[in-house]
């Protein structure tokens, strides 16, 4: 647009020595003309206009990019061939290796040019800044061959789909410090498609990789770019600790795309999730801790988790999940300020005897449902399991969850929590709740096996399982029957 543009002078200037006098001799001709004129200066207008003024916006061809380290490298000084064609997977390798070097010097950056660099997975290495410019795709190889198996995670004790070896992840790391992986939102692409047709067709004998897993590693952020195509999980935060996700865009098809979660906090603690937009075919966040004995034995919590000011989108599960795997424990979760839109389900937490661990003190707090079928919802039978060595006996404790400033409008269901006799769930709090449902007749506000308060008036009803406050927190009804059952999974 910018190169017709300015090369219009000297067309026009070109065109009007030949053809400004016989233009000349005809009334009728420059009459047209001037109509021409008017019509394509209307055209050009409105398109710009619509086009969100990009002719403002486009006049700089190059933006600069920013130094966040000492040493700054871009990716074709190691022989990198942009064209989408050409494997870059050594060209990744020998920067990173590079890098490794200047640890102590402050670390490196690595800048990835405009192109579309065709890569086998491969390793990130601490003090290290990925930068995506503007129109980068890092695409992940589709061919199995190339990427390398590893171990099962310690806490799943198999791969999640296979037993024994897993997929490593396109972009991977393991004991790492202070990464960044930012840019101008550039994106890495992990041309998931091939992975979930083989998928479909059993014609894998492992577990898919994700597109980003950095495990045992501390201070990582990753801002500033667009996630799509994974062929598993999307970005997988493994038994890490301070990590900072912000801004964003994470992409999947939304049916046939199989376990394209967008973000999985599993064993992190102190982690933040801000300003993000997740539409994806899986659950948009999932956090995790462990699968049953294995997620048990290796006793790792997720806490300390704040989740806020995103927009998802998940048709097949939910916008916000816990679980199903928390073997390890899920504490301090606090969930505001998140749209959930044209979406299966909104909020969930699924377990399920055999899991053993502890799912409590989480909060949601500003939450907006548009055309969701289930609003909020408690799953205590997910039962998908390892293997048949989990314990039977091994009980999920539930217990202080609380959902403020709950409002949806298109809600089937607004709440459906499922807890049972062995999985009692305790200390729920509802307050100040407007949920418009799409289903008039009872069942909407489904309980089983559910303790807790209402604090002022809610909508819909509250069921009878819980205790009614007023607003200054004075109980006004107690409730007798915290054990009954209304759920209805037929609307
Ligand atoms: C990287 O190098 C290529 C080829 O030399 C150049 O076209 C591009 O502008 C450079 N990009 C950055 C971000 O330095
Ligand atoms: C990345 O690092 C892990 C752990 O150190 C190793 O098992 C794996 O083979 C490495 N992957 C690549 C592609 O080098
Ligand atoms: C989010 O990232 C994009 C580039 O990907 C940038 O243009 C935008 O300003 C960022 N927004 C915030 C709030 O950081
Ligand atoms: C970043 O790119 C994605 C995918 O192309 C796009 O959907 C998103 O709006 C972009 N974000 C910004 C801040 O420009
Ligand atoms: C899976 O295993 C079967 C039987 O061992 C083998 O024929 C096939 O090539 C394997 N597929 C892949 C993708 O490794
Ligand atoms: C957390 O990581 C960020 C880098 O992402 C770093 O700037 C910050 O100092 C770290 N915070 C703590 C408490 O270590
Ligand atoms: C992300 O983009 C915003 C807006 O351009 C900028 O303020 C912020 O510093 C960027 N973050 C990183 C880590 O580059
Ligand atoms: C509630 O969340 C929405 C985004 O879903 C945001 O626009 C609004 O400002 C938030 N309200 C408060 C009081 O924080
Ligand atoms: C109930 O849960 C709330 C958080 O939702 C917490 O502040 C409170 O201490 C819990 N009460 C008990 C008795 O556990
Ligand atoms: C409800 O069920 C729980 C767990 O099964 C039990 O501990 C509790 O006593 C029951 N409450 C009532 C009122 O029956």
């Amino acid at each position: 647009m910018v190169e017709t543009l300015s090369s219009s002078p000297s067309i026009w200037r070109f065109n009007h020595r030949r053809w400004f006098p016989a233009l000349f001799s005809s009334y009728k001709t420059l009459f047209a003309l001037l109509w021409i004129v008017v019509f394509a200066s209307l055209f050009i207008w409105q398109r710009n206009f619509v086009d969100g003024i990009s002719i403002f916006r486009r006049p700089l061809p190059f933006r600069p990019l920013p130094r966040f380290r000492p040493v700054v490298f871009n990716l074709t000084d190691f022989g990198a061939v942009g064209d989408g064609v050409t494997v870059n997977t050594l060209a990744f390798e020998k920067a990173v290796f590079t890098i490794s070097k200047l640890g102590k010097k402050g670390g490196g950056q690595l800048n990835v040019p405009a192109g579309r660099w065709l890569t086998a997975p491969f390793n990130l290495t601490s003090h290290m800044t990925l930068f995506l410019a503007e129109d980068s795709v890092i695409l992940g190889l589709d061919d199995e061959k190339y990427w390398p198996l590893m171990p099962p995670l310690p806490s799943y004790g198999y791969g999640r789909e296979h037993p024994g070896a897993r997929y490593g992840s396109l972009i991977h790391g393991q004991n790492l410090k202070d990464v960044v992986i930012t840019g101008h939102n550039g994106t890495i692409d992990g041309q998931g498609q091939t992975w979930w047709k083989k998928y479909r067709q059993k014609l894998l004998n492992h577990t898919r990789g994700p597109l980003v897993q950095i495990m045992y590693s501390s201070d990582i952020l990753i801002s500033n770019i667009t996630l799509r195509d994974s062929p598993f999980w999307t970005l997988h935060p493994y038994d890490c600790k301070n990590v900072t996700i912000r801004n964003l865009t994470i992409l999947a098809p939304l049916f046939e795309a199989p376990n394209t979660d967008g973000i999985d906090p599993d064993s992190c603690e102190d982690m933040l999730i801000e300003d993000c937009y997740i539409s994806v075919g899986d659950d948009a966040i999932a956090i995790k801790s462990g699968w049953d004995q294995y997620g048990v034995a290796y006793g790792r919590p997720s806490k300390n988790i704040l989740i806020r000011n995103l927009v998802v989108r998940s048709m097949v599960s939910a916008g916000i999940s816990i679980g199903s795997e928390m073997s390890g424990g899920i504490s301090n979760v606090r969930v505001e300020n998140v749209l959930v839109w044209n979406s299966r389900r909104a909020v969930r937490i699924k377990t399920a005897a055999g899991r053993g661990g502890y799912i409590e003190d989480i909060s949601y707090k500003n939450l907006t449902f548009e055309n969701v079928r289930v609003g909020i919802i408690i799953k205590t039978d997910y039962n998908e399991h390892p293997d048949m060595g989990f314990d039977p006996k091994a009980f999920p404790v539930i217990r202080g969850i609380s959902y403020s400033s709950i409002h949806g409008e298109g809600v089937r269901v607004p709440v459906r929590i499922h807890g049972s006799a062995d999985i009692p769930i305790r200390n729920v709090t509802f307050r100040d709740m407007s949920v418009g449902t799409t289903y008039k007749k009872k069942h909407i506000f489904q309980c089983a096996y559910v303790s807790g308060r209402v604090i002022g008036t809610i909508f819909p009803k509250p069921c009878e399982n819980l205790d009614l406050y007023d607003e200054q927190g004075t109980l006004v009804k107690k409730s007798v029957s915290e054990n009954a059952s209304d759920i209805d999974y037929d609307i």
